[in-house]
């Protein structure tokens, strides 16, 4: 019978072995419970060892993670085997910790971050008296996550007061109100909070001369109007990022102003009813929008809701809003995007377009549009007339529609840049030159149509290919995906039908018919092993080809 420590000892070679071709951690030379490793400065990781102390360790060590332990009471003797080290990151995450004596840290005179997350039995105040008493100059993170208070930690910001605090995160605890005034009293330099995944439904406003990025989401907030600004203050003068993800948000209607410097909000998941004119032209800077998961009850876009010069990035996924102008819904169709010219990135997956048409209105003013996006919008066929008016569009993706058919010329016209395409999931059964003219499909280089319907058969024409790609096109084939490449330097156009299923001479068109019995036909393995050499002979064959 295997005994425990023999099972232990096995894993643990297979870790150095396998450890050392990445990173050499080994056992440190006093304790089998923790790896020391000279990498990034000294680090040591005791981390779900079980212990109740801290053992002897190398005096190059600076960093010591020692997470899911049992350090249930700390006082200063709790370090005594840590005299001789320079310490400047100590991990604490979920060890039980009930007390730590308020001077437990102040011999570590180098220290610059604490990570006491995971210890729900220790409260505010104790955690403020141990910083109060920290020694080190060049403190300037506490991570305090999951601690499940649920008063909010005043007295921590006063201890925190004496350091260049310039990070604070406290995810996932039970409090209700946050006092941005009195966190920015003592935390002047901070550039970033995040307080997230709780339950605050109250701020009152602080001025932050220096936050750059402002995290708030998964809580339950409401923000009113004066909320980044007042008629005298704007409070986040240097804010580049904003997320207020999943709150209870439902107008934004001159929410955001004052915020000359924001370039990324994310507004999603939040009950938003309407987007009314002009909400994003107070945002000047603003590159990146993301509102997805507004709730079934978002129902108006008014024409010029996305007025914005510098937006490049509009992700507006998963709303299902009806493109439509009934009296349940309402956008207007030439009018949604005309104020909105930079737009590179669109993403309107998950909405419901019942008329292609409208497609064609809405993004022929997006010159700039790179990627399109519309997976899952119900759609029925490829819009007409609207890609190659897009002269910078590269990539579009309709993946789980219910295309079936397209007219091709009128789709890609002659030319289009599009260089990826991805129908995945549609209702395609039919793959022809009608819906790909051969010019738009030799400047394809990723087509993708797995999960559609092919019965009869699969044609891949105008095939100009190397070796180089023959890792895709395996991959590709097998997940009944289509990939094809192109390369500029092989001019020569070869046939290639691969049927996906078997197929009888009495169901091909008579010129497949006629195609089939003029070439060779290599039937795809049963047996696996088979695969290789199938593969080999099918490159073989398209190397000679070209
Ligand atoms: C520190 O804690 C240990 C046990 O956790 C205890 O034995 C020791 O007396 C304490 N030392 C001081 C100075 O309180
Ligand atoms: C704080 O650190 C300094 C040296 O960095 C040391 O002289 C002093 O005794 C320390 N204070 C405490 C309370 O440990
Ligand atoms: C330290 O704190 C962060 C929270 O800020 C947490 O995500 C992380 O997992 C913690 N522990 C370790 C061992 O990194
Ligand atoms: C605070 O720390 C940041 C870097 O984290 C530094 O840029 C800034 O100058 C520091 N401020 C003060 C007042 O020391
Ligand atoms: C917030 O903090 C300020 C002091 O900075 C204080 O005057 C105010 O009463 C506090 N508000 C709440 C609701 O605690
Ligand atoms: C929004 O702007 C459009 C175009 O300027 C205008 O026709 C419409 O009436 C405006 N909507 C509201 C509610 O003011
Ligand atoms: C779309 O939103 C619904 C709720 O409105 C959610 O349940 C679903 O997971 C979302 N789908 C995606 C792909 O995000
Ligand atoms: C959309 O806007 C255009 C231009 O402002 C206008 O002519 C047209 O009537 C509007 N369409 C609808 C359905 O309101
Ligand atoms: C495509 O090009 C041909 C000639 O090169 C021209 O006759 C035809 O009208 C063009 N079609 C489109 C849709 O631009
Ligand atoms: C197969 O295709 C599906 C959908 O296109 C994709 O999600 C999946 O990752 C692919 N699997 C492999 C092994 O490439």
């Amino acid at each position: 019978m295997l005994n425990c420590s023999e099972l232990v000892i096995c894993v643990l070679l297979m870790i150095s072995v396998y450890g050392s071709l990445v990173q050499p951690a080994k056992l440190c030379p006093s304790t089998k419970s923790c790896t020391c490793s000279k990498t990034m400065g000294g680090y040591a990781s005791c981390r779900g060892a079980m212990l109740k102390f801290i053992p002897v360790l190398p005096s190059y060590i600076t960093i010591l993670d020692f997470s899911r332990n049992r350090l249930e009471c700390i006082n200063a003797s709790t370090f005594s085997n840590l005299k001789e080290l320079k310490l400047v990151h100590l991990d604490l995450d979920s060890n039980e910790i009930k007390i730590i004596a308020p001077n437990a840290f102040s011999s570590f005179s180098f220290l610059r971050i604490l990570n006491l997350s995971r210890n729900p039995k220790l409260s505010p105040s104790i955690v403020a008296d141990v910083v109060a008493q920290i020694n080190s100059s060049d403190f300037n993170q506490i991570k305090l996550d999951r601690m499940k208070w649920n008063t909010e930690p005043t007295e921590l910001y006063t201890a925190l007061s004496r350091f260049n605090i310039s990070k604070f995160v406290l995810r996932e605890n039970n409090f209700i109100n946050l006092n941005l005034t009195f966190l920015s009293e003592n935390l002047p330099h901070i550039v970033e909070i995040r307080i997230a995944y709780g339950i605050l439904s109250s701020i009152q406003p602080g001025f932050f001369k220096r936050l750059e990025k402002l995290n708030l989401y998964f809580n339950q907030l409401r923000l009113t109007r004066d909320f980044f600004g007042s008629r005298t203050t704007c409070y986040y003068p240097r804010l580049v990022y904003l997320n207020i993800r999943a709150n209870v948000i439902y107008d934004i209607s001159n929410l955001f102003r004052c915020l000359e410097k924001l370039e990324y909000l994310r507004i999603d998941g939040n009950p938003i009813l309407r987007i009314l004119n002009y909400t994003l032209i107070q945002l000047p800077s603003l590159r990146v929008l993301s509102m997805n998961d507004l709730g079934f009850r978002f129902n108006r876009i008014e024409d010029r809701a996305f007025q914005s010069i510098s937006l490049r990035h509009l992700i507006f996924r998963n709303n299902s809003f009806r493109f439509k102008d009934d009296v349940f819904y309402h956008f207007n169709q030439s009018e949604i995007f005309k104020y909105s010219p930079n737009i590179e990135y669109l993403d309107l997956s998950g909405n419901t377009f019942y008329y292609i048409d409208v497609l064609q209105d809405m993004l022929s003013p997006l010159k700039l549009l790179r990627d399109l996006q519309m997976d899952n919008c119900k759609l029925r066929t490829l819009p007409e007339n609207l890609f190659f008016k897009l002269p910078n569009l590269i990539s579009v993706f309709m993946a789980n529609n219910r295309i079936s058919r397209w007219n091709g010329y009128k789709v890609f016209g002659n030319q289009s840049n599009i260089l990826t395409l991805d129908l995945t999931g549609n209702v395609i059964s039919d793959i022809n030159e009608k819906l790909f003219p051969i010019n738009v499909l030799k400047r394809l280089s990723k087509l993708s149509l797995g999960n559609n319907p092919f019965h009869v058969h699969v044609l891949i024409y105008g095939f100009t290919i190397g070796l180089k790609m023959k890792n895709v096109f395996f991959k590709a084939i097998r997940n009944r995906t289509i990939v094809k490449h192109h390369q500029e330097k092989t001019e020569s156009d070869a046939l290639i039908i691969i049927m996906v299923e078997d197929v009888s001479e009495e169901s091909m068109s008579s010129s497949l018919r006629a195609f089939v019995n003029s070439s060779p036909v290599f039937n795809f393995p049963t047996k696996q092993y088979e695969e290789g050499p199938f593969w080999l002979n099918l490159i073989k064959l398209l190397r000679e080809q070209t």
